[in-house]
């Protein structure tokens, strides 16, 4: 006999594979990553897509006009999609539509343990870190930046799910955890038969992401550190640590954001665990606290 937890992860897992359950992703975050990681990507092909997503086009040239992007003395408002498209560059525009993409998908979603603006804050300011940190990173050079964003986006995903489609049994599972103070995954293992990180994995799976963003998202709460902080071999742990390590960063009081303030110093050991020197310490929050000002961290509510 299955005990009572099995049971619920083997129903959890089923729901996950369901096609009719799991929301699906819109198809404009498909077709804009391809066109813009192909070579021959070009701004004419990438324009009509976000045209034909009209509030994606509202947001590119939103952020496009904002003082961030608009040189000094060039007015705000960016009326051009073309001109708005060269000032984000690729990389901030396949960001956006996978932002957009998957806070639209689960729009609808009922959202009872969690403040919805808290929850995709917290998983863009991870997304911006990880990158962040992947740009920096030695173990992940033949890793483009971009994937370790959408690991940090979708790392806690699996928590919407088990609030959505496992309210009761979720709900008391996050009570618990707080009145034990013991980390939600250890909780959700021991009632839930499987954690927020693993039922995550099972979705971006299930969405056709790469293996190193499912590795990244299964195992971002695993104490994956060596004791002499080194970088891991396979580049796909050192995606999970990166994730970690965001994940972290992304609670620091100074980021204001999340019930809980985080802790993490950027140690040498820390960094070198993730496959960065300490001299490229002061690079790294640098480009942090850049990414979090460029991100649209502060001005997210209205995506739908
Ligand atoms: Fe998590
Ligand atoms: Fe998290």
């Amino acid at each position: 006999m299955p005990s009572r937890a099995e049971a619920i992860a083997k129903t959890i897992r089923e729901r996950v594979r369901d096609v009719t359950v799991l929301p699906t992703l819109p198809v404009v975050v498909e077709r804009l990553r391809e066109a813009l990681a192909g070579s021959e990507s070009n701004a004419a092909q990438v324009a009509e897509i976000i045209r034909g997503d009209p509030p994606l086009m509202a947001r590119v040239l939103r952020l496009a006009g904002s003082s961030f992007y608009t040189p000094a003395g060039a007015p705000l408002g960016a009326k051009n999609l073309s001109l708005a498209i060269v000032r984000l560059g690729f990389d901030t525009l396949r960001e956006i539509g996978v932002t957009t993409g998957v806070i639209r998908a689960f729009h609808h979603m009922h959202f009872g343990a969690f403040r919805r603006e808290e929850f995709w804050r917290h998983s863009i300011l991870t997304a911006v870190c990880a990158e962040s940190l992947a740009v920096y990173s030695d173990g992940l050079t033949a890793v483009l930046p971009s994937e370790l964003y959408v690991a940090g986006l979708l790392h806690d995903i699996g928590m919407i799910f088990l609030d959505q489609f496992f309210n009761d049994e979720f709900t008391a599972v996050m009570l618990l955890s707080r009145s034990s103070q013991t980390a939600a995954p250890a909780v959700e293992r021991a009632w839930l038969g499987i954690d927020h990180a693993e039922v995550g994995a099972l979705m971006v799976e299930q969405w056709g992401m790469s293996p190193l963003i499912t590795h990244a998202v299964r195992r971002h709460h695993d104490d994956l550190w060596e004791p002499d902080g080194r970088a891991p071999a396979e580049a796909r742990d050192t995606a999970a640590r990166v994730v970690n390590v965001a994940n972290r960063i992304a609670r620091l009081p100074e980021y204001g954001f999340g019930r809980k303030g985080g802790t993490v110093v950027l140690s040498r050991s820390l960094l070198a665990g993730i496959g960065v020197p300490i001299e490229r310490a002061g690079r790294v929050r640098d480009r942090i606290d850049d990414e979090v000002r460029q991100s649209e961290v502060f001005a997210l509510v209205d995506v739908n």
